[in-house]
């Protein structure tokens, strides 16, 4: 039997035996049932207290085994919801809590055959604000600011002021532009009745500002005294004032906006002309030997995105408490927009003040809308953004440490009388109340973000 016959027929042999075996069960197991692993879809229709989870249809599965937990690790499950079989491709899951984060995950089943499981999806069931529910009451850890002006202080902006709000800043009313229209001459009339105002309805106070270069009366501008009397008139406006509000106001903006952008130098303002680069540092020290109990703060903006500034008045404050200059707090002024700066640069900025035992003021928070100029009016879909920068902006604020947290003040009450409309000359809807003082996607962001 020459070769070509012999090898032929052991082919033919060794076939006729991998057939047999195979249908026989591996000669002794059945081949695996290739399976493959279900996917699971991102949650739908969820409410504040249900939502449907559903998966991939596997060709060969009979069932599926659905997990839901409210902890990334299944370390637990939902009663009912340890591997429950299942041979629908999504299932409603209710009875939740709202404002709660879920995870869920399917294996599929065919006879014993058990796959992989699927990729872990996590939802969130929304949110149902509690109709009594304010901002102040719901931040017990912090105060809840908004700007004011001593015109408006009565009818729904008081209304809105004392249920919603646990401290108040003037817009602009406490500046030197208007408390100090020429020298010698003071005007506290708008400042007191906005003091009064706290004070009457147990509102913490915080003023703003002492010593800002876009506050300054023409008469300072071009004072005609020496730089030793320049000083001291600015000492004696300080005394004048902190002494006047003491007890009543308990914190200052003593110095607002002092740095450059950009550079981060100390802005040649006539304060620095006058009394010299460390003119920050002597305001501050006028400041404590009027009041020693008053907070002092140090406010500035773009205080996240502007990385150099940043760093530059880190240096300061570090040289300050180096040197024993009294200071108490930064204030970020948070005028941000619904899509930047990013959660994480806020974070990380903040842990700063933090990280130096400092007191952190977000201090004048509005989240624009519109800063492309391209709505005309506000969309849902923009509006849902600006609320979940408004959520990540107090979820920063409400994790940090008690000891460092003083105030979260918003710039104004209502959309239609921020300063941004002005600044920018477009429509804008930077704030929590629309205007007419009805609450926004961005007020429940608040909320959610203390949550
Ligand atoms: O209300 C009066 C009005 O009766 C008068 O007819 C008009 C004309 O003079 O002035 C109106 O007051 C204006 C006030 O805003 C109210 O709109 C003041 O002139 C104007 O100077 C004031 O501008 C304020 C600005 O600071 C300057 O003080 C803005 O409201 C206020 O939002 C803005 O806030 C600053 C912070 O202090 C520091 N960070 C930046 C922020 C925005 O620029």
């Amino acid at each position: 039997m020459n070769d070509f016959r012999f090898r032929y027929l052991s082919i033919l042999l060794g076939m006729l035996v991998f057939i047999t075996s195979c249908s026989s069960g591996g000669g002794d197991s059945e081949p695996e049932i290739e399976l493959g692993d279900p996917i699971a879809n991102q949650a739908s229709e969820i409410t504040s207290s249900s939502f449907k989870a559903s998966w991939s249809r596997l060709y060969r599965a009979q069932s599926y085994l659905l997990d839901v937990s409210s902890d990334a690790s299944f370390a637990t499950f939902l009663a009912g919801y340890n591997a429950k079989s299942t041979t629908s491709l999504n299932e409603e899951i209710t009875g939740l809590e709202s404002n709660t984060v879920y995870y869920y995950r399917v294996k599929a089943v065919k006879e014993t055959v058990i796959s992989n499981y699927s990729n872990t999806v996590e939802v969130t069931t929304t949110f149902v604000p509690d109709p009594n529910q304010t901002l102040k009451k719901a931040a017990d850890t912090f105060l809840v600011g908004v700007a004011v002006q001593s015109g408006k202080l009565t009818g729904q902006y008081d209304e809105n002021y004392t249920k919603e709000f646990s401290s108040i800043t003037a817009e602009w009313e406490m500046k030197m532009d208007v408390m100090y229209p020429s020298q010698g001459n003071y005007n506290f009339g708008p400042a007191d009745a906005i003091v009064d105002y706290g004070v009457a309805n147990g509102i913490n106070v915080h003023g703003h500002s002492l010593i800002w270069h876009n506050s300054t009366p023409d008469w300072v501008k071009s004072f005609a005294g020496t730089d030793q009397e320049f000083e001291d008139m600015i000492e004696d406006y300080i005394t004048t004032v902190v002494s006047r509000y003491k007890g009543k106001i308990t914190s200052w903006d003593v110095v607002n906006e002092a740095l450059e952008d950009g550079s981060g130098s100390l802005r040649n303002s006539i304060y620095r002309q006058k009394m010299g680069d460390d003119y920050i540092a002597k305001c501050y020290q006028f400041v404590r030997a009027s009041d020693p109990d008053v907070l002092i703060f140090y406010n500035d903006y773009n205080m996240i995105t502007d990385q150099t500034k940043q760093d530059a008045v880190f240096t300061m404050v570090d040289d300050f408490i180096a040197r024993d200059i009294p200071i108490d707090g930064v204030g970020f002024q948070m005028h941000i927009s619904h899509d930047y700066p990013s959660k994480d640069d806020i974070q990380k900025a903040t842990d700063r003040i933090v990280e130096r035992g400092l007191k952190v003021h977000f201090s004048e928070l509005d989240v624009r809308a519109n800063p492309n100029k391209d709505l005309t009016s506000l969309s849902s879909e923009r509006s849902l953004s600006q609320k979940a920068k408004v959520k990540e902006v107090v979820e920063v604020y409400n994790g940090i440490p008690n000891e460092n947290k003083y105030a979260l003040t918003v710039w104004g009450l209502k959309d239609s009388e921020s300063w941004l409309l002005n600044f920018y000359g477009h429509m804008d809807w930077p704030l929590l109340f629309d205007g007419n003082y009805n609450k926004k996607d961005a007020y429940y962001g608040f909320l959610e973000g203390l949550q």
